[in-house]
């Protein structure tokens, strides 16, 4: 599938994230790493940055870290991986003692730990902890909108009737807690999510929203909101990419065909806004001053990419491959392989507003990693 060029190009890049991952996975094996700070891993697991109940041991992408060393244990075989990866899972019990804290994101952070314990080494524990997530994810269910509410109250203002895009990534762990089971529940929320958010957050052209409020008690859209993207009515490239990526996760636990042609549409407008030097911005409908790039989005669109070019037929497979490579081939150039930083990933941005711009995020050497291990074709797959 990939030329002679392409095979040594990749090749040559999983030898350099296993060299980056071999000293980086000792270095921060008691962390549980977001971002880094003068180069080091910094550590949410430790206390709370901001006092709060959400920032610290509850921050969604508390999963990542330990997902990452999945990933190694996966493609090494080493038990180093597997250890930090198993401590990180352990450390998150004390989110299910606060409850208040969490929040949607607890398939983002169960999936990519317990699920990915029990899936490769069927620790009875890590099921039991897989379930309490899914169980609280179903909890959040509301079935006058069909849809699994966003966060909890914010600071300022009502978010009982929010859902967010980001969403798509979390319901697999419903999808899973019914095979596991064989109790349909959980799918069923699962499913009627995704049916809500294909009508109400994917727009004509293939571009989707990132919040829509609904009406908490009669369900119908109240309105929507541009997010952590430019402004209402933009296209936040990340949320685009959880919808594509998102949305190819659906059609694989469920097999229906409405999933795999959303999730096609989405990918058609992202790959349609690809610049020519395959950097993707923050938002495909900011202004062009000032420059805001956010590689997590290249790195989670590849991901997306592959996924679909491996459920679609022969030719229209090469489409994707060809907008996948791109974006990995662009993000090696800018990534950091030296010991100077414990992070592959340097420009990542949270959101187009705030001041965390062109940072390292951890989601972003995840899914760089996880893409690089699907084009290998040997890729353990956690969603
Ligand atoms: N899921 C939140 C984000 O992408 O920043």
């Amino acid at each position: 599938m990939l030329s002679t060029d392409e095979q040594q190009w990749l090749n040559a890049l999983i030898a350099k994230i296993t060299a980056k991952m071999a000293w980086v996975s000792e270095k921060s094996r008691h962390k549980i790493p977001y971002t880094t700070i003068d180069g080091t891993h910094d550590d949410r697991s430790a206390s709370n940055p901001s006092g709060t109940l959400t920032d610290g041991i509850n921050w969604w992408t508390n999963g990542f870290w330990g997902g990452m060393m999945w990933l190694m244990y996966h493609e090494t075989g080493n038990e180093k991986y597997k250890d930090v990866a198993v401590n990180s899972e352990a450390k998150l019990d004390r989110c299910f003692d606060e409850f208040y804290g969490l929040h949607h994101d607890v398939g983002f952070m169960w999936l990519l730990t317990s699920v990915a314990n029990f899936k490769l080494t069927s620790n009875p524990d890590s099921r039991k902890r897989a379930m309490h997530a899914a169980t609280l994810l179903a909890g959040r269910f509301n079935p006058a909108g069909g849809f699994i509410r966003a966060w909890n109250d914010l600071d300022d203002g009502d978010t009982r009737g929010w859902a967010i895009v980001d969403c798509m990534f979390n319901i697999p762990l419903l999808y899973w807690a019914t095979e596991e089971t064989g109790d349909p529940r959980f799918k069923q929320i699962a499913e009627r999510h995704a049916d809500t958010a294909m009508t109400a957050f994917v727009r004509m052209d293939g571009s989707v929203h990132h919040i829509v409020e609904f009406d908490p008690y009669e369900g119908g859209v109240v309105r929507t909101y541009g997010g952590q993207g430019y402004e209402e009515g933009s296209s936040w490239t990340r949320g685009q990419t959880w919808a594509m990526y998102g949305f190819m996760m659906s059609y694989k636990h469920t097999g229906k065909a409405e999933y795999l042609d959303t999730a096609k549409r989405i990918a058609h407008y992202f790959m349609a806004n690809i610049p020519e030097d395959g950097v993707i911005p923050v938002d495909f409908r900011q202004p062009p001053e000032p420059k805001r790039d956010d590689d997590t989005a290249a790195a989670i669109a590849a991901c997306g990419l592959i996924e679909i070019a491996r459920c679609v037929g022969t030719y229209d497979k090469h489409i994707y491959l060809k907008a996948a490579l791109k974006l990995l081939k662009s993000l090696e150039t800018r990534s950091d392989w030296t010991e100077r930083s414990d992070a592959i990933i340097q420009r990542g941005s949270a959101a187009y507003r705030g001041s965390a711009h062109h940072q390292p995020i951890i989601y972003g050497d995840y899914f760089f990693m996880e893409a690089a291990f699907k084009l290998k074709g040997n890729d353990f797959y956690l969603w």
